[in-house]
């Protein structure tokens, strides 16, 4: 046989197994819509990957409502507002995201009863707390936390501790009693819910200077804090290898609503166990990352900037 000949029929049995080979892996297909490969814009606020869409979620290997990003990252775009979910009732509005580290803000109405300057009140009937299992966390160098006693009461079992004063605004805490609001390390040391009705804790900005024995921060200023922004963490020390090797690679990380890794998700809308050049070198139509399309190399924990209204 003429070795041109033997090239053609070497050609032809790789071309074979190629598409043998396409043919097997198309249920490694997945919809490319749960990833966002170009920025969703909501509100004005560029999102994308590890951010995800929370609408967006997909079936992956048979995990239902499985996602393109990381856990504690979805963001579901409420009437042109980005928000994100938290433990509890609060919902927390993203200002901005730079880069991975988002700016983010708790819809003012839904935290400050009414809505008005005057005696504004967390209506969020528990403690702020980011989502279980979430890779954000607030960082002890940029989040303090006010701390609310609302509708306390005293007696000769737990007398009114002299050094504080309450919240000014009549009736804030919807009952008889008074109600303070603290910074967390002024809080007199003992069991409050004894004494109070609700116990809450809310993240606040730590950069902002608090004199709580200031009438006027009693009066209503501290709502002033509550509207301010502060920084949240992305904590990358939680990524397992399996997502950094894919991210290498070029590709996003697929999670399931129990927060595993699933697979990595790849710019050929294929799943490839945890690297997409390895599974796409057979079809020879892979372009391998370039050192600039490694749009996630491994990273100290980052720091992100959360803005609580
Ligand atoms: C985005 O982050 C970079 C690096 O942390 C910082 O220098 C820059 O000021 C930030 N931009 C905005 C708009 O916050
Ligand atoms: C504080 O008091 C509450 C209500 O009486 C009780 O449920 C809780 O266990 C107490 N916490 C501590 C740390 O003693
Ligand atoms: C809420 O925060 C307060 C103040 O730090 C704390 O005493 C209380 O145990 C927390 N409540 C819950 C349910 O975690
Ligand atoms: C980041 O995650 C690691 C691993 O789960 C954990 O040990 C560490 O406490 C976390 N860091 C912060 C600041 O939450």
């Amino acid at each position: 046989m003429p070795p041109l000949l033997i090239c053609h029929r070497l050609l032809l049995i790789l071309l074979l197994s190629v598409a043998a080979s396409h043919g097997d892996s198309s249920n490694d297909a997945y919809d490319s819509s749960m990833c966002l490969d170009q920025p969703y814009t909501c509100g004005g606020v560029k999102i994308s990957y590890p951010f995800y869409l929370a609408e967006e979620t997909k079936e992956l290997k048979g995990y239902d409502n499985s996602y393109c990003g990381y856990p504690g990252l979805g963001i579901v775009c409420d009437g042109g507002k980005p928000t994100l979910q938290l433990d509890g009732p609060a919902k927390y509005t993203i200002t901005s995201i730079n880069g991975t580290i988002p700016t983010v803000s708790l819809t003012d109405p839904k935290v400050l009863g009414g809505g008005t300057d005057t005696c504004p009140r967390p209506i969020v009937g528990g403690n702020v707390t980011l989502s279980q299992g979430s890779w954000l966390f607030f960082p002890d160098s940029t989040v303090d936390y006010l701390v609310f006693l609302i509708d306390c009461s005293f007696g000769s079992g737990f007398p009114r501790p002299s050094n504080i004063d309450p919240i000014s605004c009549q009736g804030f805490g919807g009952g008889p009693g008074l109600s303070f609001v603290l910074p967390d390390d002024e809080v007199p040391a003992r069991n409050w819910s004894h004494a109070c009705r609700q116990v809450i804790q809310l993240p606040v900005n730590k950069n902002i200077p608090v004199d709580h024995t200031d009438y006027r921060w009693r009066n209503s200023e501290y709502g002033k804090l509550l509207r301010e922004g502060f920084q949240l963490g992305l904590n990358d020390s939680v990524k397992p290898q399996a997502c950094i090797r894919c991210e290498q690679s070029n590709g996003k990380c697929g999670y399931s609503q129990g927060m595993d890794f699933i697979d990595c998700l790849c710019p050929d809308g294929r799943m490839h166990s945890d690297n997409c050049v390895k599974g796409a070198a057979l079809s020879g139509s892979w372009p391998f990352p370039s050192h600039e399309h490694m749009s996630n190399p491994v990273v100290p924990p980052r720091a992100a900037t959360l803005h609580l209204f």
